[in-house]
Parts: C-alpha cells; structure tokens; sequence
C-alpha cells in the first residue's frame, strides 16, 4: 500500500526499473552543471566548495547584533545572514508609533546610515557575503550596505550578497509589504537595473518559497508558487526594457527543507530541471547562469517543537541533510530553542556545529548527485515535478502570479494545506515526536535569551540625536528628489541613495514613497 508524500503523491513501498521505464539519463538528468541542471549547479558541486553556512540572525540594537555576527564568523560561518525588525521591514522608524513593542524583536532595528554603519562595524564587506531579509524596504538596505562600504573604502563591484526583495510572497504569505503590487514590481525593476551597473556581483532578490512552506504549502505547491513569481519577476524585468541575459543570472531563490528527506531532495532536483526549461524556452536565456536556479535553503522552523525542545537537534539535522542531498547553494540550520525563544549563543553555535559535521565528518561531500539513478529518487523527482509543473499550468491560466493573488489562490491552496496538516496532527495521523506520541509528563524548565525591553527608548534617543545633527534642508531636498522620482519613469535608487547618505531615515524614505505610491489593501477574496 502506498504511503502517501507531503505533496499527495504516492510514496512505493518498493521501487523497481519499471519506476523508471523509458528513462532516459542522458535527457532527465544532464550532467552536473550542465542544462537541466537536475544534478546541480556546478560541475563539482561540494567536491568543489562546500555550501555557504549562512546563519539567519539578528536581535536588539545594531552593537547586539554586531557582537553576534562576529561570534558567528569566529565560530566558522562562511556567509551572513541579516534579520531585521519589523519595523525595518515594514518602513517605519524605531519611534513611529507603529513599531511601539516591536523594536529589535524579531531581527535588529536599522533606521539609518548610523545604524548600519555600527552593524558592520569591523566586519570587512569585500571579504563577506551577505544576505538581507529585506522585501519592500530592500533597496533602502542595499543602498545603506552599499553607502557603508563606500567609508570603508569598499567598491560597489566587489560587493557580494542577496536582498530577498521578493514581495509577492509577503502579499502571499509573510506580509512585510508597504505598496501596491504595481510600483512594487517597478521597484524591483529599478533594482535589477541598478544593480547591473553599480553591483554586479549581487544577487538582487531571494524568491522565496520558505514562507509560504512555513505557511502551510506542500513541497509541489512551494516550488509551484515560488516559480510562478520568478515568472512574474522576470517579465517585469523585460517589460521594463531588460535583456533576460543581463539580469537573470543574479536571480536566486530560498527554499524550505522539510524532515521528509526523500520527497524534499525529489524537490529540490526538480525546482531546477522546471526553472532551466522556463528560462530557456518562454524567455530565450542564452547565458547558461541564466537558467541555473541557485538557492538557498532553512530547516523547517514549524516543525520545531517547544515539547522536549532537544528533539529538535534530530530534525533540524534530518533536514540539513535533506538540503545538501538535494543540492543547496547556502543553508541555514534552525537552533534547537526557536520554538521557546531567541536562539541563545550556545543553541546557536550547536546549529551551526549542525552544518559543519556533514561537511566535515560525512561523505555527502565526496561525490555529486548520490541519488542520481535511484529508482525511488528519481521517480519521486519525475512525480513532483508532474505535480509543480501542473499548479503552475492553474497560476498561468489566471493570468500569471499577480492576478492569481488578488482572486487569493494561492492563499487558499495553502490554508487548504495547513488546515489538513492541522486535523492529521490532531487525529494522530501524523506523528509528531514529544507533542502527540513519546510525549513526557513533566517537561524540564528551559531560560530562553531575553530581549532588554529598553532597547526601544535607546533606539528612539540615537533617533533624536541624529534628527538634531544633520542637515535638516539636505535631508528635504533629498527626499523630494525622490519623491519626484518616483512619479516620473526614472530609477528611484539614484535619488535615494542620496537621500539615505544625507542621514534621511528608513521611515522618511518610505513615508515619502508611501505618499506617492500609496500603500497596499489585501483583497479579501478567498
Ligand atoms: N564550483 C564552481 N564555483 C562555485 C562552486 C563550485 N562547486 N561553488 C560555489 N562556487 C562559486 C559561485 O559561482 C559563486 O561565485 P560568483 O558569486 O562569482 O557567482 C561563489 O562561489 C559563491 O557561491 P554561491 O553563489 O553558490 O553561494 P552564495 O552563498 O554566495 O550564494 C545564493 C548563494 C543562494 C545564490 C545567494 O542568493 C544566497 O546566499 N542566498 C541567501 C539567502 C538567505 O540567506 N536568506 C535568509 C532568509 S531568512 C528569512 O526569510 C526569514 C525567516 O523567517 C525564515
């Protein structure tokens, strides 16, 4: 009796050569590096370069999360990871009334060139990648790193790193958006052309399906979605006049890794076999970095439980595992205690510890690809890409990814999921370790890492200081540049860059796009 995957699909008890009948290597798989891609990316994969360890952090102040990205690097991370507020994320400065109990909560608050400037302190930004998770606000971020490594003497060409500005799954899913879908996607233009010039080697936007997982989507429904928005990005871009060849190599993505092991790796092989096909044969990518799907890749953080919080060293390595079998670029292991609270240092390090035995002390390095030609893999790979390739058929006859969300399909589909998930938990039906089978009667206490409340009142007096130092009609003129800017065709970057280096804040270049674009209702369609 076939068990049945995360995505619905069958799952054999045994695999035999019929699984695969009519398979043909050569044209399903491709070599490593080579179109389709399916094996991976690059020729040598981790024989190679291992995968970057890149540690999503982020808390308090920007000294807090400073002395933590240090830590970080002196403790073996190889990329960084920036979590910023919500506040940060949502365009608004630490003392508008909005972010009142939210300042330094879920990542570090940044409200200006001061504040990243003290984030980066020490840290030499030609000799690190860094990753933003940053979706509207993204180019105000990119901007203020950029601005940061021009003090330390750091050219724009020699920057490497990723803003996620990915903001239809925030519509989707997250809902860190400030505009509408419209001068949304024309910000996002503005960057893709932006960065052609100024910062070749940055990876302009993450295109995320992790949120959307960590929503409810199944895997065939995470990949399905995340590639229709690739889809919609990528026509902006050439509707904005781009050659495909000039900005899609820069394009990257940012996936789930579930403790399904065999059905996440199935994903992950077809993610990039779909991609390869789309960009060569609806877009006509000539360079072959432009039909490569590089990604990155966290552990999944709702299947951390709070229940015997030391269960979740097991998952979170099933689910590193899952990654690196299935070809990641970057990854990101959760610490064990994000059920509970903050990562402490010590969970912290262990996460990271996490990543480091499989590249160490595993053989998962030694060779490309090890489930190539298993008949289990590789029919679960065909099946899942089935499955992706006919929701992606549904997005497009809505009309593409943007008119699919305003109808609330994708939503639907996904609280569909997650409510399943829900009732089989509830039932029983799916087993989760420690919450509804092995469970304990007395749960251990666990000190979770606290963030100091006062943060907010020291945030909102460097604020004043800096409203009080700088020059008031530069900072005006400025924004008004952009604003002007904004209502015309020309790219909105240039004048708000200048308006960040003259020490406008986060919220005043947001609340100065806000006036002219507007900011975005969620159709109640569902
Ligand atoms: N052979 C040849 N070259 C290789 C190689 C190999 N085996 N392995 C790596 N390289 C090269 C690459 O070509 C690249 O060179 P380039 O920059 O000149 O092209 C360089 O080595 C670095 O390799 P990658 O680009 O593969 O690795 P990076 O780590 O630099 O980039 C990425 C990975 C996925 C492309 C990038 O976009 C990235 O780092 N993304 C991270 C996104 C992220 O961290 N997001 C966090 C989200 S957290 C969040 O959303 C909130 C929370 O709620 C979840």
């Amino acid at each position: 009796m076939a068990r049945e995957s995360e995505s619905g699909l069958p799952i054999e008890p045994v695999y035999g050569p019929d699984a695969l009948d009519g398979w043909d290597p050569a044209v399903r798989l491709g070599e490593p590096g080579a179109y389709p891609f399916t094996r991976g990316v690059y020729p040598t994969m981790y024989t190679g370069r291992p995968w970057t360890m890149r540690q999503y952090a982020g808390f308090g102040t920007a000294t807090e999360s400073n002395a933590r990205y240090r830590q970080l690097i002196e403790h073996g991370t190889t990329g960084l990871s920036v979590a910023f507020d919500l506040p940060t994320q949502m365009g608004h400065d630490s003392d508008a009334p909005l972010a009142h109990g939210e300042v330094g909560k879920v990542g570090v608050a940044v409200d200006s060139i001061d504040d990243m400037r003290v984030l980066f302190e020490g840290i030499p930004l030609d000799k690190v990648s860094t990753s933003m998770t940053i979706n509207a606000p993204a180019a105000l971020l990119l901007l203020l790193y950029q601005l940061v490594a021009e003090e330390q003497g750091v050219r724009a060409d020699r920057l490497t790193g990723t803003i996620q500005n990915d903001v239809l799954k925030e519509y989707i899913a997250r809902g860190t958006y400030i505009f509408p879908p419209k001068p949304s996607l024309r910000l996002i233009a503005d960057i893709f052309k932006y960065c052609r010039t100024e910062i070749p080697r940055w990876n302009t936007i993450s295109i995320s399906g992790y949120h959307m997982a960590e929503a409810g989507a199944s895997p065939a429904q995470e990949i399905a979605f995340t590639l229709a928005n690739g889809i919609e990005y990528v026509r902006t871009a050439v509707a904005a006049g781009m050659d495909v060849d000039d900005f899609a190599p820069r394009l990257s993505f940012f996936f789930v890794a579930r403790t399904t092991l065999l059905e996440e790796v199935a994903k992950f092989r077809a993610a990039r076999r779909i991609w390869a096909r789309v960009m060569r044969e609806e877009f006509g990518a000539r360079n072959p970095k432009s039909t490569m799907l590089r990604f990155h890749t966290q552990t999944a953080g709702v299947q951390l439980t709070a229940q015997q919080p030391e269960v979740n060293l097991v998952r979170v390595s099933v689910q590193a595992l899952a990654a690196v079998l299935g070809g990641t670029q970057s990854l990101h292991t959760n610490s064990f205690d994000e059920a509970i609270a903050l990562p402490t240092d010590k969970s912290a390090r262990l996460a990271l510890r996490t990543q480091q035995v499989l590249a160490h002390e595993t053989d998962v390095t030694a060779t490309v690809d090890p489930f190539a030609g298993s008949y289990a893999v590789e029919r679960m790979t065909d099946d899942v890409e089935a499955a992706t390739v006919e929701l992606m058929a549904k997005v497009e006859e809505m009309g593409g990814s943007v008119a699919a969300i305003e109808h609330g399909f994708q939503k639907g589909e996904i609280e569909r999921n997650a409510y399943r998930i829900a009732q089989e938990t509830d039932a029983g039906e799916r087993v989760v370790v420690g919450v509804n089978r092995f469970t304990v009667d007395e749960e251990e206490p666990y000190e979770p890492l606290r963030v100091d409340p006062a943060i907010e009142a020291r945030q909102a007096e460097r604020l004043a200081a800096l409203r009080a130092e700088r020059d008031r009609p530069a900072v005006d003129s400025a924004l008004s540049e952009l604003k002007k800017a904004a209502e015309g065709e020309d790219n909105v970057l240039h004048p708000m860059k200048e308006a960040l280096r003259a020490r406008a804040t986060v919220g005043e270049v947001c609340n100065a796009l806000r006036e002219v674009w507007g900011t975005y209702v969620p159709s109640d369609a569902f």
